[in-house]
């Protein structure tokens, strides 16, 4: 799931499963909160197994249950920014917990702080937590209820925005994503601008959590609109990144005891990937993969556009980049790597291609190539 995806699909949870966080789950989520605290200068803390903070409630709105870990989102009192970075950062966390398949909720006022087992070092305060876990299989009716009652209908894009009519598309996206990003009691506190090609973001509605509200809406915008950069405060200004695409495709073949292997290409003298490169002119995503590996790899290929997966990072300041990745098979052509991008080509078996790919993120889609073409062999 992109995160665009977790946008779409996340709402507020309150009600949690009875099992724990899974290992990786929590590898995952503890690596991006390293990350993202290292950026922000934040104390974000993963608290695991401990069912205290949220079991003896005496506020009524929102009734959670079954709560036993959450994010304590933490930092220092000085920073003039710490509301709306806790939003920022945190809502990051969130949508990655989104796309793990967990539930979130923001909880800034139904928790016992004196329960809370965070760690505060001086002048550090804890702003609000984040309930994160497994979720049951079936939304209960009383989840359902609650939500009716909390979860009151968003406001329109043109409450939320103005100056829609005359701005680019990737800024109705962006409010579009702004619509859908969880706000204390639900109040979307958020005004966006769109005038002589400037975009801000402001608080509209004075409130207890309006600059937490800003900072998540700001990072939800940036999703919404692909990619940028805010200014911190209210106002804050967006600069739209520039957008960078290439695309190319996870190379396998049969073996001839029916196992498989993939063709990794070693760029330069540093990493190992898959074959890719940038779009041309009005190609196609599948045109420009088959292109570029016939250059890369001198082999034609058969390309399965049903497996399409996204990576997106950003190069460098201010620019955002997307590369899709398909899956392929070898149909014809000469096996040779070219010589100005490819230092050498070579076949693995998943479990030595694993190891030897170096980006975080092309690892996840060739494990997620290993799983589409097991699944598709019946072995899934
Ligand atoms: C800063 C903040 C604080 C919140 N505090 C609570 C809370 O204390 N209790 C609760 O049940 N929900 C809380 N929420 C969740 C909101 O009620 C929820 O985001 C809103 O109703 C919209 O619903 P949705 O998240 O499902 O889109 C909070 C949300 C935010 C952003």
């Amino acid at each position: 799931m992109t995160y665009e995806e977790a946008v779409l699909v996340r709402v507020s949870n309150r009600k949690y499963a009875d099992r724990p966080l899974r290992e990786e789950e929590i590898s995952l989520l503890e690596k991006a909160i390293r990350r993202l605290n290292t950026e922000s200068g934040l104390h974000m803390q993963l608290i695991c197994r401990e069912p205290e903070a949220f079991g003896s409630l005496r506020r009524s709105y929102g009734m959670f249950s079954g709560v036993t870990n959450y994010v304590a989102v933490a930092g220092r009192e000085q920073d003039p920014d710490l509301m709306e970075k806790c939003g920022y950062y945190g809502e990051q966390l969130v949508l990655l917990a989104t796309t793990m398949g967990l539930g979130t909720c923001w909880t800034a006022a139904t928790y016992d702080r004196e329960k809370c087992r965070c760690i505060l070092y001086d002048g550090e305060m804890l702003c609000c937590l984040i309930a994160i876990g497994p979720v049951p299989e079936q939304r209960g009716a009383r989840e359902r209820l609650i939500r009716s009652a909390i979860h009151r209908k968003s406001k329109s894009l043109s409450q939320l925005a103005r100056g829609m009519a005359g701005a680019p598309d990737w800024f109705s996206a962006g409010v579009a994503a702004v619509q859908r990003a969880p706000s204390a009691m639900n109040r979307q506190p958020i005004q966006l601008r769109y005038e002589g090609g400037a975009v801000t973001a402001e608080i509209a509605e004075a409130g207890e959590y309006a600059s937490i509200d800003l900072g998540i809406a700001k990072y939800h915008f940036e999703i919404g609109a692909h990619g940028g950069v805010w200014t911190w405060g209210s106002p804050g200004s967006f600069e739209k990144a520039a957008e960078e695409k290439s695309c190319g495709a996870v190379i396998w073949r049969r073996e001839p005891d029916g196992g498989h292997a993939y063709l990794l290409a070693q760029h330069g003298a540093s990493h190992w990937s898959f074959p890719k490169g940038h779009v041309e002119g009005q190609e196609t995503e599948l045109e420009t993969a088959a292109r570029e590996i016939r250059e890369e790899t001198g082999l034609t290929v058969s390309l399965d556009g049903n497996f399409r997966q996204v990576v997106t990072y950003y190069p460098k300041p201010g620019v955002i980049k997307d590369v899709v990745f398909f899956l392929a098979t070898p149909t014809g052509g000469t096996e040779h790597a070219q010589e100005e991008e490819i230092r050498q080509l070579r076949w693995y078996r998943f479990a030595d291609a694993y190891p030897l790919v170096t980006f975080a993120t092309d690892v996840e889609v060739l494990q997620a190539a290993e799983d589409y073409i097991n699944a598709q062999s019946g072995q899934g």
